[in-house]
């Protein structure tokens, strides 16, 4: 068997001591696609930072085998100084190259062509800051194709994505997958985390972790979103989602 891609055993992660993700315990192997499901402070996020070693763990073992690349779960900033798409993606490439290399025609060409892969070649020399939400989301997207990682770690990556751009955006992890790279997703879509490969639920610790068919049930749902869950219409046997709170802004309640 070849090593997985992580390794965690024992984990725990946290800030300044404090734990807020324990009892992290699984192996993923390569071309996997997992889906990190956990209500908003579940530790998502925590995790991505904890396998990029931005954060080491408070105690246990976090193992990555990879060179990793994330998409950060967007904020609403814009840049202000004027970079282009194409920069941005370019940008990707730094993570390649040593140190006193500067980027040249061939990391800007793989720069294109990741942008070709997240739809966005029409839009290479518009200035970042005034692209969309969604566009710049996925400008994200190309930069980390563009590092070439072996781990993709992407952080609600489906944020501010219309339909067309969703469906564009789950076939390319699957080619990605495909290709043998592991791609990580931090997703509020229990439906959309049950087509992958692996779940790991999380909330302040492991809830579960495996084959979807196998890890997603009722009370893991429930001791993952607590109780913020609503009944799925036509589906009794499952019966639960999380309710939409994620981007609900009680001061929009009028
Ligand atoms: N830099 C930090 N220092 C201290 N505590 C932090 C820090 N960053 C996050 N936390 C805490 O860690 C917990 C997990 O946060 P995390 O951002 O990992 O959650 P998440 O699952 O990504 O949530 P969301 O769905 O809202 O993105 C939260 O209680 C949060 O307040
Ligand atoms: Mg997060």
């Amino acid at each position: 068997m070849t090593e997985p891609v992580i390794r965690a055993a024992h984990a725990t992660l946290g800030y300044e001591g404090i734990p807020v993700v324990q009892s992290l315990e699984f192996e993923i192997p390569a071309g996997s696609r997992v889906g990190i499901l956990g209500p908003n402070g579940g530790g998502k996020t925590t995790l991505f930072r904890a396998l990029t070693g931005e954060i080491p763990p408070l105690s246990g073992q976090l193992e990555v085998n990879a060179t990793s690349a994330t998409v950060a779960q967007t904020d609403r900033s814009r840049l202000d100084f004027p970079v282009s798409a194409l920069d941005v993606a370019t940008m990707g490439s730094l993570a390649r190259l040593p140190w006193w290399k500067r980027p040249g025609r061939a990391e800007r060409r793989r720069a294109r062509q990741a942008l070709e892969e997240v739809g966005l070649e029409d839009l290479a020399n518009h200035t970042f800051g005034d692209l969309s939400g969604g566009q710049r989301q996925r400008v994200l997207i190309a930069r980390a194709l563009t590092a070439e990682a072996e781990l993709l770690l992407m952080d609600e990556p489906f944020t501010g994505l219309d339909t067309a751009n969703e469906q564009r955006l789950e076939a390319l992890i699957d080619r990605l997958a495909t290709a043998g790279r592991t791609v990580m997703i931090a997703t509020h879509e229990v439906e959309q985390a049950e087509r992958w490969d692996l779940v790991l639920c999380l909330n302040g610790e492991q809830i579960s972790f495996g084959d979807p068919a196998a890890a997603i049930s009722k009370p893991v749902l429930e001791a993952t979103y607590g109780g913020h869950i609503v009944e799925i219409p036509g589906q009794p046997d499952l019966g639960v989602l999380p309710a939409h709170h994620h981007h609900h802004d009680p001061g929009d309640d009028r």
